[in-house]
């Protein structure tokens, strides 16, 4: 079995969600992840996985730092093996937003690297307004406004299309068959 290690950066636990649903659906293929936060990434060696997936949500514009610092640090193993970007956003909620070139977040991220991942997944986020603390609930109501969606203090909304994420998995497992795939290549 191929080994997927998944490096995520959460702040209210979705991403984790996100990454545990995964591994799930991995192991439902007769795979499976091993799940590291960015903040522990160096208590494991990257180099013992076949195929390496990254992602994390997006606060206030931006993804964790972690994550684009540990893909620098491995630029040239995450070239070599497979490697997958997913970025967890609300803007993600319209379709639109879910393509690189329409996700300002991801575009940005992406741009930053000095090479392109065989993969860029964009996931909606959840939006709860009753956790956030009074600042963060004006700003993401802001946003919100800003962008047409629900201004309701009280709304819980997850908008993550888990079926997506199924799928998402179902293309790790494939890939991961055929990890070392050089660059910027999806397997067929
Ligand atoms: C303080 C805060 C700031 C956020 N900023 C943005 C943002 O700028 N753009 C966006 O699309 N989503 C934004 N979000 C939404 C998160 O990306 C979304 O809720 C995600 O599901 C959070 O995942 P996590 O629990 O793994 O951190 C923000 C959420 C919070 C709480």
């Amino acid at each position: 079995m191929h080994k997927i290690l998944m490096v995520y950066a959460t702040t209210d636990g979705h991403t984790r969600k996100i990454c545990e649903r995964i591994d799930h659906q991995l192991r439902t293929k007769g795979s499976e992840a091993t799940l590291v936060e960015v903040a522990d990434v160096g208590m494991i060696d990257p180099a013992a996985y076949d195929c390496i997936v990254v992602g994390g949500s997006v606060r206030y514009g931006k993804h964790d730092a972690g994550l684009q610092e540990f893909m620098l640090h491995h630029e040239s193993l995450l070239r070599d093996r497979y490697c997958a970007f997913f970025s967890v956003n609300l803007i993600a909620r319209v379709p639109e937003k879910r393509t690189i070139e329409g996700n300002v977040y991801v575009r940005k991220f992406i741009e930053a690297l000095p090479f392109q991942p065989h993969h860029v997944e964009i996931i909606a986020g959840k939006l709860d307004y009753p956790s956030y603390g009074f600042l963060d609930r004006f700003m993401i109501r802001l946003i919100m406004r800003m962008t047409g969606g629900p201004t309701d203090p009280k709304t819980v909304i997850d908008y993550t299309d888990w079926d997506g994420v199924d799928q998402f998995a179902d293309r790790l497992a494939a890939a991961s068959e055929h990890p070392r795939i050089g660059p910027e290549k999806e397997p067929e």
